[in-house]
Order: C-alpha cells, then structure tokens, then sequence
C-alpha cells in the first residue's frame, strides 16, 4: 500500500469517527442548553481554594474534608471532578454528566489518575437524590441554577456548601464571594451554605 493511499485511509478513519462524536455533543448541549465547555485552570483552583477555606472554617468534624460527598454537577470531560478526588482523597467525588461522549471521556480520565474515590455517572442531575451531599460543585448557567435552586431547597441539608464557578443563584446570599478577576472580565467564585431549618 501506498502512503498516499495509508493517509487517505487515516484521514477518512479521523473524518468518520468524529461526526458521531460531533452530532452527540451537538445534540446533547441542545437538550441541555448548556455545552460541555471546561472551566479553565485557575477558576478550579480557586473553587477548590474557597471549598477548603470553607471546610477548615466552618466545617469542625471535617476540617480538611473527610468522609464528604461532594457531587459536581455536570461534570464535562471531568477536569474539576479529578482536581476534587486529588484534593480530598478521603472523601467521595461524584461527577454528574448527561452527554455520553464526556462522561466516557471523564472515565478514562479517571482511571488514568487513579483517583479511587471518584466516580463519574452518567445521569440527568434533575433526577438524582442529593440528600447525602456535603458539597455541590457547579459550573453552570444561571438560566439552569435558578432551575436547580428548588431542588437544592428540598433536598440538600442544612450546612451543604454550594460553590459556584462564575454564576450566581439567583435570591440566594453568598456566604463568600472569592474575586478571581476584575478586568478584561469579572470571574468570581460564589460559596453558598444551606441555612438550618
Ligand atoms: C459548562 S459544562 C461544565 C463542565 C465542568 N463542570 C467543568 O468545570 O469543567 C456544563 C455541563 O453540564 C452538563 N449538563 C447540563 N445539564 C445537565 C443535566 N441536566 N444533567 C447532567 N449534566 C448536565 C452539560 O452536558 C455540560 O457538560
């Protein structure tokens, strides 16, 4: 066989592959409205800043988060869940992903780093049960928060963090707000608390 002939088949074989892969994520951000674009490095770090800072504050039976459940809700390709499972490796990370395609990606992720108490699930977070959750990690449109906000009102329990990379919930109080950056754009990190009672 030709090279000509060998480039001609790779190119075909990467052409073929993608457009399944490309009318999946397509599809998938229409029925969620929300595409599975990654937070980026340093807005990560800073959630995970504000969660320990928030942990080590507030939280006296599990100052450096052990034994919590954190669930991250639309997990993407999974950076941010793997960053959580690395940062607290005595603690369960869930990662909640709708769109088949990052959540089999975030699974060979996971595996790769080895984080055995991470866990990615392939679900709509609307039909989940988030009474055992600790910890909601959120990178999510303001148009789906307001969405969610009832049912963080009936299921989380009093002193669940709620942690919000850029947008807020709306008729929510932050407890915290961490300033990431100000100019060209205003990102910022929104921790709220489920209030007792
Ligand atoms: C902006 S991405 C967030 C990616 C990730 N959290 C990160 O920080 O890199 C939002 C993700 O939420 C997912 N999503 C939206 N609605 C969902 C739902 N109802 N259930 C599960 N996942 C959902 C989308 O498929 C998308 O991958």
């Amino acid at each position: 066989m030709s090279w000509n002939l060998f480039l001609d088949i790779v190119f075909a074989i990467i052409v073929l592959g993608a457009i399944p892969v490309i009318i999946s994520l397509e599809y998938y951000c229409h029925k969620t409205k929300v595409s599975a674009v990654s937070s980026v490095p340093w807005m990560r770090k800073a959630v995970l800043k504000c969660l320990k800072e928030q942990l080590c504050n507030h939280r006296a039976d599990s100052p450096q988060g052990e034994g919590l459940v954190i669930y991250e809700m639309g997990s993407g390709w999974g950076p941010l869940a793997v960053d959580a499972a690395k940062a607290f490796p005595k603690s369960k990370v869930i990662g909640l992903e709708f769109s088949p395609i990052p959540v089999w990606f975030s699974r060979i992720r996971g595996k790769l780093f080895g984080h055995k108490n991470l866990t990615f699930k392939r679900a709509d977070f609307f039909e989940e049960d988030l009474r055992d959750a600790d910890v909601i990690l959120l990178y999510m449109l303001e148009s789906i928060l307001v969405k969610l906000k009832p049912k963080f009102e009936e299921e989380l329990k009093p002193g669940t963090l709620i942690i919000s990379n850029t947008f807020k919930i709306k008729g929510w109080e932050p407890v915290a707000v961490e300033e990431v950056m100000k100019k060209p754009l205003e990102l910022n990190v929104y921790i709220y608390k489920v209030p007792a009672g």
